[in-house]
């Protein structure tokens, strides 16, 4: 967004937090992408394993992690339990985003501030990588060490899968391709369902990991899922104005791409200002979802103004 018109975005605690829970992933992730096979793998072939972690290390802003961990936070959830149900989410964002740079679909040469993937190995390779990293998230989350209780981790692990797939992240991006007119004639998406799914969907799963892994109630259950819908649908409108007001050095990824494939958004759709309104909207929908959890949720509705207000 303009930075002119920002306000100081978020105070230092909360950048601080969120730095700590992105250098705690880095490290998990490192971990988990070791060059040492787990039981029933035969051997981790090193070049694929150099594009996971080439398409997973070094980078991001780590906020599905985030999510994850303050959602639990309010549940007194331990807090390795947390880190890995946010590890298993940012192997699926990772992979969505290798998969969504590729020449067949956004084909986008920059991502986190260097080449991406396809890039930088090849796009086979890089189709591979999204494909084990999404294959490993599901490892991941049905680690005993995610929770105690396998139903917890069940009702996790089909909780992941549904973000992830047809309804969820994957469906999204089909309908956000179809939107630019790929398949036929161009037919307006639906771009608030498209929005809920491609990006919402993984999101919204951070926010509701929380209350799967903390066995909250009914109530505090449906505070998240809104929060975590509201805040979704925000992150993409944030997305989608960087694309046209910011550039490629300071998001490090390429901007003005939106306009030049043609996709719809809230943007196209709404204009500029009007895309702002809603996205201040939905900020205020976020905020008032956590109204249940008082000040124990102040680190939540922090990050909801940092979605809306960041620079990248
Ligand atoms: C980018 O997500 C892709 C979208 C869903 C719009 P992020 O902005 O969270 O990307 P990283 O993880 O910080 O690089
Ligand atoms: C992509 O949305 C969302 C997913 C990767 C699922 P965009 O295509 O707008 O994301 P960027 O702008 O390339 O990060
Ligand atoms: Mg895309
Ligand atoms: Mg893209
Ligand atoms: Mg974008």
């Amino acid at each position: 967004m303009n930075a002119n018109t920002a306000k100081p975005v978020v105070d230092k605690p909360f950048v601080q937090r969120l730095e700590a829970t992105a250098a705690a992933t880095e490290a998990l992730l490192l971990e988990l992408l070791s060059d040492n096979p787990l039981d029933n793998e035969i051997v981790r072939p090193k070049r694929l394993l150099d594009a996971m972690r080439y398409g997973s290390l070094n980078g991001g802003k780590r906020l599905r992690p985030f999510l994850v961990v303050e959602s639990a936070a309010l549940f007194d959830v331990p807090h390795k339990s947390a880190l890995l149900a946010g590890a298993a989410l940012e192997c699926i964002h990772c992979y969505s985003l290798i998969h969504d740079d590729l020449p067949s679909m956004d084909n986008s040469d920059l991502r986190r501030g260097r080449p991406t993937t396809h890039k930088a190995f090849d796009e086979a390779t890089a189709i591979l990588a999204g494909d084990a990293l999404l294959t490993i998230a599901f490892d991941i989350i049905t680690r005993d060490d995610v929770h105690r209780d396998a139903s917890v981790r069940l009702l996790l692990t089909r909780a992941l899968a549904r973000a992830s797939g047809i309804g969820g992240m994957a469906g999204g991006q089909i309908m956000d391709l179809a939107g630019e007119g790929r398949f036929g004639d161009k037919q307006p998406p639906d771009v608030e369902k498209l929005q809920q799914m491609k990006t919402g969907a993984l999101l919204h799963f951070g926010c509701i990991a929380g209350a799967l892994l903390g066995k909250a109630s009914k109530l505090e259950y449906a505070a998240l899922d809104s929060y975590g819908r509201a805040l979704g649908e925000a992150f993409q409108i944030a997305d989608d104005l960087l694309d046209l007001e910011s550039d490629a050095a300071t998001l490090g990824k390429p901007a003005g791409q939106d306009d030049a494939m043609g996709k719809t958004t809230f943007v196209t759709l709404l204009g500029v200002d009007g895309a702002k309104q809603r996205l201040k909207n939905l900020v205020g929908q976020a905020d008032a979802a956590l109204s249940g959890f008082a000040d124990r949720a102040d680190v939540l509705r922090a990050t909801a103004r940092f979605v809306a207000e960041r620079q990248s």
